[in-house]
């Protein structure tokens, strides 16, 4: 019996994105389906490459196509992904950046930068092109995080315009306020001065094709935040905090900002970090030093999943510290927890550009 493309076809339509609710041929991810006497190859395009579901995925087909098409059929299957994207093809403002990830909290020194950086780099190594925007002008940590620091970004002339060129550190393109100014003066800058960085940050600035942006933002609601929702349309925000009820009440006061009706940006969920310690020789006792499922609850609170819970370890400190991320560590004793925080935000991405209409750039009209 000789095996036909439709049946292929019909049999794939019974494998779902488990994500997604709908089937892998109506999502139109098979691919280059070829047909050779016994010989069956194509491929199945995820929405992410940071998908956890890939193995899982590909053995469904395979299963699917053993009992409804050939048992015997030799089958050839190429896990690809193209990272969706809720915007538009010819929007202006980098227009080759398909998702835009705001890292929020409403306190400082609870991890936004420390997120930011190991997201960045998680997301890089599973093969998405990454891009990072350090937008905290009270702490720009990214240069020091990502031992760049005292690097510039090079200018480039394009259509009569100077271009920035993000500087390069182990495969993403980063840019910070810290390249452009001193530690000690970052803190004295002016509201316009910081909106007018983060439009250059945007506009004036050769990002190239990314998948994905993370913009670690400065602690609470400022003139960064606006400027940001004003002049970026924001895939989704993560929401950082720590278990305290403290940091928590921050939170969830910079939330309500993504939230307010005319921002409407999407929260992909809540990272809650420094849930708890573990001393390296009783790695099996957990301390709660700063309450317990916190994140849990503001998660609960906002609707939206949470994303990881990263332990207090040393490590993360001298990774950031010593400018060699945590993440790029693949034995270290986050490494799980690292892994945990990736796949759930790519994930939750690829879910909010398939259910959510695009996000808008805000027009604030001043009378
Ligand atoms: N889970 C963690 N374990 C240990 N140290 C951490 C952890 N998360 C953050 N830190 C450290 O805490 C400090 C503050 O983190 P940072 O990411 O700079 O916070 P923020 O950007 O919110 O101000 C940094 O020195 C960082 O290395
Ligand atoms: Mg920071």
């Amino acid at each position: 019996m000789s095996i036909n493309e439709q049946d292929i076809l019909k049999a794939l339509s019974y494998v779902d994105d488990p994500d997604l609710h709908k089937d892998i041929v109506t999502l139109g991810m098979v691919k280059d389906l070829k047909v050779d006497g016994t010989h069956i190859s194509f491929a199945v395009e995820l929405t992410t490459p940071a998908c956890p579901m890939k193995d899982q995925i590909e053995h469904a087909c395979r299963v699917a196509i053993r009992k409804m098409v050939s048992e015997t059929a030799e089958v050839d299957i190429q896990m690809t992904a193209r990272v969706t994207s809720m915007r538009q093809d010819n929007e202006a403002l980098m227009p080759g950046v398909k998702n835009i990830i705001a890292v929020c909290s409403g306190k400082g020194g609870v991890g936004k930068s420390t997120v930011s950086v190991n997201l960045a780099l998680g997301l890089a190594r599973t093969g998405a092109k990454v891009g990072i925007m350090d937008a905290d002008i009270y702490g720009p940590s990214i240069p020091i995080m990502l031992n760049v620091k005292g690097q510039r970004p090079k200018v480039k002339q394009e259509d009569g315009k100077q271009m920035m060129i993000p500087v390069e550190q182990h495969g993403i393109k980063i840019l910070s306020i810290g390249f452009l100014v001193e530690d000690t003066q970052a803190v004295v800058w002016r509201g316009p001065m910081v909106s007018s960085a983060l439009r250059q940050f945007a506009g004036d600035t050769l990002w190239g094709d990314l998948d994905y942006l993370i913009i670690d933002l400065p602690p609470g609601t400022g003139d960064v935040h606006l400027t940001m929702v004003q002049t970026m349309p924001v895939t989704g925000a993560v929401v950082v905090t720590t278990p305290q009820e403290v940091a928590l009440a921050d939170a969830r006061k910079a939330a309500s900002m993504f939230n307010m009706a005319n921002i409407n940006v999407p929260i992909l969920g809540v990272v809650e970090n420094m849930s708890w310690f573990s001393p390296p020789e009783l790695p099996d006792n957990r301390y709660y030093l700063f309450g317990k499922d916190g994140g849990a609850q503001l998660a609960k609170e906002l609707n939206v999943p949470v994303l990881a819970q990263l332990p207090i370890v040393e490590s993360i400190r001298t990774g950031g510290d010593e400018g060699k991320p945590s993440v790029l560590d693949a034995h270290s004793a986050v490494a799980e927890a690292w892994e945990t925080l990736v796949f759930n935000t790519a994930r939750q991405v690829a879910i909010r550009n398939n259910e959510k209409q695009p996000t808008e750039v805000v027009k604030i009209t001043t009378t």
